[in-house]
């Protein structure tokens, strides 16, 4: 960052971190709205998260965004987590009081959901869903899929432990586990199809999913953002079924996380999304 660091500077802790968007984002909304902050990116080892979290809190820094591999790790070293983040079992969303404490939430809930309710309003929650995977981002679609009153939603991932952990963690029903070799015989009756694995992402093999039994009102969504147009939302755009990427789940998380800390909202008219958006074509 070629700014220089304010002492109430907010930002990002991860390790990698220089690859994010985080920063363009915020810092366009900051400017946009006129609020004199600036938001960085912490490179943060995980050896070190509990001393730079110290470091950090004495600097006066008065919120940040915590990405891999810190999300599990912060929740030991906040004072305050709320529901949200606590049935997630991950924060990626810090505020710090003005008595120092660290208050934890997750945004990736709101920004999942957000997501699917802009570009799928029509998207049928009388249905059931299919949820692939059952790391954090699985969980944050499980938890947001669960309180927006789906009557029922399938999880399977390859190891089937992590899905019945998962669905204990949130309280079992609607969550309904499936085996991984299963997860096609569930396609013709769910209404959503969720990937949160990271299966499709550039650099990774892609999902194997066989889509052809997908009924024509089925939404397909790719929590992968990196290609825009993962193979998986490809297979469903050819079926002519509607798509919804990653991208989205991305920008409404950073919303979510500047309306807490700044108590104010990104006007998004003035193209900058569309722009980031491009980009990933
Ligand atoms: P995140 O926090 O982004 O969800 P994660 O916790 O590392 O990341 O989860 C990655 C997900 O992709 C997991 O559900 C993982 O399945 P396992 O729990 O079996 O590891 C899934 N995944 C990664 N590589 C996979 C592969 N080759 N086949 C099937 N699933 C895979």
């Amino acid at each position: 960052m070629s700014k220089k660091i304010k002492d109430n500077s907010y930002g990002l802790i991860g390790w990698p971190v220089k690859q994010s968007l985080s920063p363009e984002l915020h810092n366009h909304w900051l400017a946009q709205q006129g609020i004199d902050e600036y938001y960085s990116l912490y490179e943060v080892s995980p050896d070190e998260l509990a001393e730079k979290t110290q470091q950090m809190i004495k600097a006066g820094i008065k919120g940040w965004n915590v990405t891999v591999p810190h999300k599990i790790a912060i929740m030991l070293l906040v004072d305050e987590i709320d529901a949200t983040a606590k049935a997630v079992g991950a924060i990626n969303t810090i505020k710090v009081g003005a008595d120092g404490k660290l208050f934890g939430t997750n945004t990736d809930v709101y920004g999942f959901l957000e997501n699917l309710r802009e570009k799928a309003p029509e998207w049928n929650k009388d249905k059931p869903a299919l949820i692939l995977g059952a790391g954090g981002a699985a969980r944050a679609a499980a938890y947001a899929l669960k309180e927006a009153g789906t009557t029922k939603v399938y999880i399977s991932n390859r190891t089937f432990e992590k899905v019945e952990a998962l669905c204990a963690d949130l309280g079992g029903e609607p969550l309904v586990p499936l085996q991984w070799q299963e997860r096609e015989s569930v396609i013709a009756e769910v209404s959503l199809i969720v990937n949160a694995t990271s299966l499709g992402m550039a650099g990774s093999r892609e999902l194997e999913l066989d889509i052809s039994q997908a009924e024509k009102d089925t939404v397909v969504y790719d929590i992968v953002y990196k290609p825009l147009m993962t193979k998986l939302l490809e297979d469903a755009q050819d079926r002519d079924l509607k798509v919804v990427t990653g991208f989205g789940m991305l920008v409404h998380q950073a919303i979510a996380a500047f309306k807490l800390w700044f108590d104010a909202t990104p006007d998004l008219s003035d193209g900058l999304v569309e722009n980031i958006e491009e980009r990933f074509k």
